[in-house]
């Protein structure tokens, strides 16, 4: 055995840490080092330095398979899933904070739920059925597969808000939708089951905080970890809507 290539790496996190419910709390970085196992994720390396040395921190998790969303924060500055992001893949030094624009719960746990309802309250990103779905006989209507899988790849967002802890637009203003928006007013729009129209989709994303205040800067693009289309759509609703204003 070589005990050379067997010997384990040792890896900091340095934890960007606060407690907001704390008045005492102080925003500070905090180091932890630990030695890398086999197949380590982000998600078992906090694990394991919330089970052996602090139990105070604060991080989120659901599902531990890029399911529910819940562990997105800044890794070395970029929006990831921690429960995706193997340790081997990153540097020996890691720098760990929570995602910016929603609110802080603490350390590395912010509330994104409270902001995707609001979000999606405001948008109506549920389906609004045509009368004729109402019987229940044709709500199983056929439908292309290439329109089925368009649908479904907008579907598999999983409202981690990587996408939105990205977008300069939306450290700017608190109200804009985001690429999460617009993949679900996409999503929607392409349901030929919904009965709402080009117009009535539009008016809800017609403003500064909807298509216009988009900067096309795509930075949600490369960071969504679902690898939505989101370049594609947001292209194609910024076109549709600039021919619906200039009608
Ligand atoms: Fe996350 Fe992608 Fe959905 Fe944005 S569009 S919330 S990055 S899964
Ligand atoms: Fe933001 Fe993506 Fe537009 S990063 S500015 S929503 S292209
Ligand atoms: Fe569910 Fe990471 S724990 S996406």
């Amino acid at each position: 055995m070589n005990a050379k290539t067997n010997a384990r790496r040792r890896i900091t996190l340095t934890i960007l840490r606060h407690n907001p419910q704390d008045a005492n709390s102080k925003p500070r970085l905090q180091r932890y080092a630990l030695e890398e196992a086999e197949g380590m994720t982000l998600f078992i390396a906090l694990n394991e330095i919330r089970e052996h040395q602090d139990a105070s921190l604060q991080f989120d998790f659901v599902c531990r398979a890029g399911i529910c969303g819940s562990c997105a924060m800044m890794v070395n500055g970029r929006p990831r899933l921690a429960c995706r992001t193997l340790t081997r893949d990153l540097p020996a030094e890691t720098t760990l904070a929570p995602l910016p624009f929603f609110a802080l719960i603490g350390d590395l746990s912010v509330d994104t739920g409270k902001w995707m309802r609001g979000m999606s309250e405001r948008l109506e990103t549920w389906l609004h059925a045509r009368e004729r779905e109402a019987d229940l006989s044709r709500i199983e209507e056929r439908m292309s597969p290439d329109l089925a899988e368009a649908i479904y790849a907008l579907d598999r967002c999983v409202e981690c808000g990587c996408c939105v802890a990205a977008c300069g637009t939306a450290q700017m203003r608190q109200d804009f939708v985001g690429a999460v928006g617009f993949g679900k007013i996409a999503r929607f729009r392409l349901d030929p089951r919904d009965r709402r129209d080009d117009a009535a989709f539009y008016e809800l994303i017609g403003d500064d905080s909807g298509v216009f205040g988009c900067m096309s800067l795509l930075a949600c693009h490369d960071v969504c970890p679902k690898s939505l289309p989101l370049e594609t759509q947001i292209a194609f609703l910024r076109r549709k809507m600039a021919f619906l204003s200039a009608a």
